[in-house]
């Protein structure tokens, strides 16, 4: 037993003080020690000679002297990997190479912001699909036959008969929401939408909404007001003003368009809100009681707002983003400007 210890000592010490110039010297270290014929194999099978009560400590010592020995050669190893030279002189105060860090699309930081809003109202996030079918996207939304929004010219179809199409707007979900849903139904539905556009500064064939639903007794117009001026003050500041113009939706009853002062000039007028100082910024209404019903919810007894805004829009406001097209051509020198937190 003490001659076997002194060994495990002696090989230890040896395989400490070794040091290889290059890879043939860390394969001889490999041979002499980890080895089939190696020295860690010869002292393993001295394993038998150990008295039995002494087995289960020394099997922990010799365990200890084999890992120690793997770990000098893997080491050795990395240090000799290029072409076999020793590389180990490198200066490890030179200061490292950065490693690129992305950042966040600014339309996902805005759309981000106003879930986030929202949801501390106490809304649930929806989602649905963005290939839609005509009653989802127009015809559960009381969007009559005949209705333009229906025309080829602004609807992408895949299919026609069975109608087939690119979702243009996100009140599909609302939809979606209420075939599946009982009230009290409180949501909000972030998503991408598609129209058949040409594509400018001003203009894109997709491009992102948010749409916002709550349906359940009692619910007034006030209630909308209410909410959406609070959205506005969170997410534009407290001096921000809004102001509500009657307007016509299929889906409400009745509808209004929502406006707030203009972020870029303060209301001074400018060319974002057309010298006017108001800036719309979506639709919104009571929904229609025809729309309740497609889905079974009593009229009589529930009510609900709606609403849909543009996440493009609301961006340009916060980041002064003039022309719809950056958000999609990917170049790294607009997208880095974005550091939102969200
Ligand atoms: N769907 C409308 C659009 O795409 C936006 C909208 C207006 C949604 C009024 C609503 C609403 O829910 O009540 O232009």
């Amino acid at each position: 037993m003490e001659v076997l210890l002194q060994q495990i000592e002696t090989i230890k010490q040896e395989v400490a003080a070794f040091s290889a110039n290059n890879a043939d010297d860390a394969e001889a270290f490999r041979i002499k020690y980890l080895g089939t014929k190696g020295l860690v194999k010869h002292i393993m099978g001295e394993m038998k000679n150990v008295p039995n009560e002494k087995k289960k400590e020394f099997g922990l010592l010799l365990n200890e002297f084999k890992q120690f020995v793997e770990s000098k050669y893997e080491t050795l190893k990395e240090l000799t990997v290029d072409n076999g030279q020793l590389t180990a002189n490198i200066d490890f105060s030179l200061p490292g190479s950065p490693v690129p860090v992305g950042t966040r699309h600014p339309l996902s930081i805005v759309r981000n912001q106003i879930v986030s809003i929202f949801k501390r109202l106490g809304f649930a996030v929806a989602e649905g699909p963005e290939i839609e079918d005509d009653w989802h996207n127009f015809g559960a939304m009381n969007l009559p036959e005949d209705h333009p929004a229906r025309d080829m010219q602004d609807t992408f179809y895949i299919s026609k008969n069975p109608d087939w199409l690119l979702r243009t707007h996100t009140s599909s979900v609302q939809a979606r929401v209420m075939e599946n849903q009982k009230p009290p139904i409180r949501v909000i539905c972030p998503g991408r939408v598609y129209r058949n556009e040409t594509i400018s500064a001003r203009a894109h064939c997709f491009f992102h909404q948010v749409e916002g639903l709550y349906v359940d007794e009692n619910v007034s117009f006030a209630d909308l007001k209410q909410t959406l001026y609070f959205f506005v003050q969170e997410m534009f500041g407290k001096d921000t003003k809004v102001r509500f113009r009657p307007s016509y939706f299929p889906f409400t009853e009745p509808s209004a368009e929502m406006d707030i002062s203009c972020l870029i000039c303060g209301g001074s007028g400018c060319n974002v809100c057309k010298h006017t100082g108001w800036v719309e910024i979506l639709g919104s209404g009571m929904v229609h009681p025809k729309v309740l019903e497609n889905f079974s919810i009593d009229a009589n007894k529930y009510t609900g707002f709606a609403f849909g805004m543009g996440v493009e829009r609301i961006c340009q406001l916060k980041y002064r983003v003039n022309d719809l097209r950056l958000y999609s051509q990917n170049d790294v020198r607009f997208l880095k400007q974005f550091t939102g937190a969200l």
